[in-house]
């Protein structure tokens, strides 16, 4: 990402807010309260200042470094002590997720505490992702991660479900070509397991990507364009905190405070009066 020297993307605004705050957003409608950042080293600053221990969201945020790019199922060697033999979730901080079945899509998914689950999104370009090759049952056969020819449109989005033995899949797995640990082979020992569960996400939900600059433009251009129509904000952690009664009223009021002239703290602000 040559334009982001000093800066790492998920730091980046997507139309008016860094964007890892439309990742930890899904996290927080699902109801996750522990969550632990994994970055590089020298971001690790940033993100500490952004989020703090998470307190002010009612949530509990940690911090790893990952000092080389090892891959994604390297998380979990990195968060093993913070996993603790529990189930857990992993998103990718560039990963962005908007539509209506998304939180009862969640829930199922963080209910459903055997084996793991993935979600499946239709896409244009599935050679960029992992894909999934279905049988003539359309039951999952296989996925392939960046194929040159795929065997479907339906890519794997950067949201796993696993349960409690994703630590011990990851120390069996070989690096790949790229010699990286790959999210896509420990995918693929559950689902040769059979114990890997797909959702496929419906036409209504959008799962975007932030992969180039143009991508990052065009998020933002669908963020803005469904927060200025319907005069709601898409990721705004504090409102979800507040919903899920995680937060008083009172802490609202210090960041609508703290981010007054902004976008952002004017909404809260609108917010909490029309909740007075
Ligand atoms: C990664 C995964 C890929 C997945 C994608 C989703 O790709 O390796 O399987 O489909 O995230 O964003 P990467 O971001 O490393 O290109």
């Amino acid at each position: 990402f040559p334009a982001t020297v000093s800066v790492c993307k998920q730091l980046l605004p997507v139309y008016d807010k860094p964007l890892v705050y439309y990742p930890l957003s899904v996290l927080m409608t699902a109801g996750i309260k522990e969550i632990l950042i994994i970055c590089t080293p020298r971001d690790l600053d940033a993100f500490q200042s952004l989020f703090g221990d998470g307190s002010h969201l009612g949530i509990r945020i940690s911090y790893e470094k990952q000092y080389s790019p090892d891959g994604l199922a390297d998380a979990f060697l990195i968060g093993e002590k913070f996993i603790d033999n529990s189930p857990s979730c992993l998103i990718l901080g560039d990963n962005i997720f908007y539509g209506n079945e998304l939180s009862e899509i969640l829930k199922t998914a963080c209910n459903k505490i055997e084996g793991a689950t993935i979600l499946g999104y239709q896409v244009n370009n599935p050679k960029s992702y992992g894909v999934i090759e279905f049988d003539e049952n359309m039951e999952m056969k296989k996925i392939t991660e960046k194929p040159e020819s795929p065997a479907s449109n339906i890519a794997v989005t950067g949201l796993y479900f696993y349960d409690e033995t994703v630590c011990s899949r990851v120390k069996n797995l070989k690096p790949s070509k790229r010699n990286e640990l790959e999210i896509t082979d420990l995918n693929n020992s559950y689902l040769i397991d059979k114990d890997l569960k797909l959702i496929n996400l419906k036409r209504g939900c959008a799962w975007l990507d932030t992969g180039t600059h143009e991508n990052l433009l065009e998020a933002s251009q669908f963020i803005q364009t469904i927060e200025k129509r319907q005069g709601i904000k898409i990721a705004c952690l504090e409102e979800i905190s507040f919903n899920n009664k995680w937060i008083e009223i009172d802490a609202l009021k210090n960041v609508a405070k703290k981010y007054k002239n902004s976008s952002y703290g004017n909404y809260l602000e609108k917010f909490i009066k029309n909740y007075v």
